[in-house]
């Protein structure tokens, strides 16, 4: 009899060698579907593969949306009639507040499977599930807080409020996630985490059902430790969409906000003056089109904005890589003046799955593509003419972590075994 962790090294190693395993450069493709894929609805609760804890809470909890003075906690219910009620305080300590979640119910008619990850990733239900969201205002700019949920007090987390005007800013930059596939991403998390960064940047790609070992129900709980580090802002990477239900059914049902998945797929958040222009590289991004215009647009409205200490991009799919995919080289040299002009510091790309420090004219082009997924060939197109702008990098897991802190961003790309990888300071304007 083969032990579970041997089945799985077992199906990873099938996986790889029929070239099953996705890496960023596949196209999607949708997983075969589950015996059950034309199943009426379902209660989720019913299933014995999945059953409905006794608290009812099936996902997270988990924070999106942060700004100086507001968040929302959300998590997800396989049942009506589970405790809505949230309580938080300071982390430095302080009174326990509580408040009652809005609740959401959404009926899912698609299963989804991960063949070759049957004995550690659940199925992707049909059912009806409860989403709630706690929307906790009147909080305390850059104050961190815990929280917990009255269905389950071991159900608990952390969040921090965005900073004031010049507030020191610590993030955790991480892309392509597959915590299913291996231990790679379980590792990478156990070094960064205790560095203590207060939110966290996704740079998309955030779950792989074309890796066939992994489902969203088999993806949280290995990714728990980060949810619960700070507030989570993604950007989609084309992993979101594998199927056509996905990106509604799945990634915006559990990272949409009132500005990611509401009037745009693309967004912007603040924190101490840094802003953070999140891009849908699923969509045009060319001076020209929408995305662009509001784009160019807010690069200017922000950086006259009082307090204003830069301008950071986060995306997917890259502006410049070396690697085993296209690069946005024709939106980077159109956007690279207003880029300049308009004071935008360090550019947070994934995709390629691996490590890439670029300096093109003064900016800072980092790729943070080694969340987990399988490493790729981070050289496979060295012969383009920003590959003699390459500054670092190399074919390993990782994730970036970054402290803002006067006038200086200093970052860090931490891999599997803890070992910083690459540093590097940008001064802000
Ligand atoms: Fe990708």
């Amino acid at each position: 009899m083969i032990s579970t962790p041997a089945r799985l090294s077992f199906a990873v190693a099938l996986a790889v060698g029929l070239g099953l395993v996705a890496s960023c450069s596949s196209s999607s493709v949708e997983p075969p579907a589950g015996p059950d894929a034309e199943a009426p609805e379902e209660d989720a609760g019913d299933d014995p593969s999945f059953p409905c804890p006794a608290s009812g809470v099936s996902k997270g909890p988990w924070t999106l949306a942060m700004t100086r003075t507001s968040v929302i906690v959300r998590w997800e219910a396989c049942r009506e009639g589970s405790s809505p009620t949230l309580s938080f305080k300071p982390e430095a300590g302080g009174a326990s507040v509580e408040i009652t979640s809005t609740q959401k119910t959404v009926t899912l008619t698609q299963r989804h499977t991960a063949p070759l990850g049957p004995l550690r990733s659940p199925d992707d239900l049909p059912g009806t599930f409860v989403m709630h969201d706690a929307a906790i205002g009147a909080l305390t700019p850059g104050t961190c807080y815990r929280y917990e949920l009255a269905a389950d007090r071991t159900l608990a987390g952390r969040f921090c409020t965005a900073q004031p005007d010049g507030g020191r800013v610590h993030f955790l930059a991480i892309g392509d996630t597959n915590p299913l596939l291996g231990e790679a991403t379980a590792k990478v998390l156990g070094h960064v985490l205790p560095l203590g960064a207060d939110f966290v940047v996704h740079g998309g790609d955030i779950q792989y059902y074309d890796s066939f070992l992994e489902t969203w129900a088999g993806w949280f709980p290995p990714m728990q430790p980060l949810l619960a580090l700070g507030a989570f802002q993604p950007a989609l990477g084309n992993h979101e969409l594998e199927t056509d239900d996905e990106l509604t059914d799945y990634t915006l049902r559990f990272f949409g906000t009132p500005n990611l998945g509401g009037a745009s797929m693309y967004y912007r958040f603040e924190s101490g003056g840094l802003w953070f222009h999140v891009l849908d590289t699923e969509q045009p991004i060319d001076p020209g089109s929408p995305q662009g215009q509001w784009l160019l647009a807010g690069l200017s409205d922000v950086s006259q904005q009082p307090g204003f200490r830069g301008s950071i991009i986060a995306m997917h799919r890259p502006f410049v890589t070396c690697g085993d995919n296209a690069q946005k080289d024709t939106e980077r040299k159109a956007f690279a003046s207003a880029f300049a002009q308009h004071k935008v510091v360090f550019v947070i790309q994934a995709h390629i799955h691996g490590y890439e420090r670029f300096e093109i004219d003064g900016l800072t082009f980092v790729t943070t593509g080694g969340g987990g997924g399988l490493i790729g060939n981070i050289d496979e197109n060295l012969s383009r003419a920003e590959c003699a702008m390459r500054r670092a990098s190399g074919g390993f897991f990782h994730a970036l972590d970054v402290v803002v802190e006067g006038k200086e961003l200093r970052a860090k790309a931490v891999d599997d075994s803890g070992a910083a990888r690459d540093s590097f300071t940008i001064a802000l304007p």
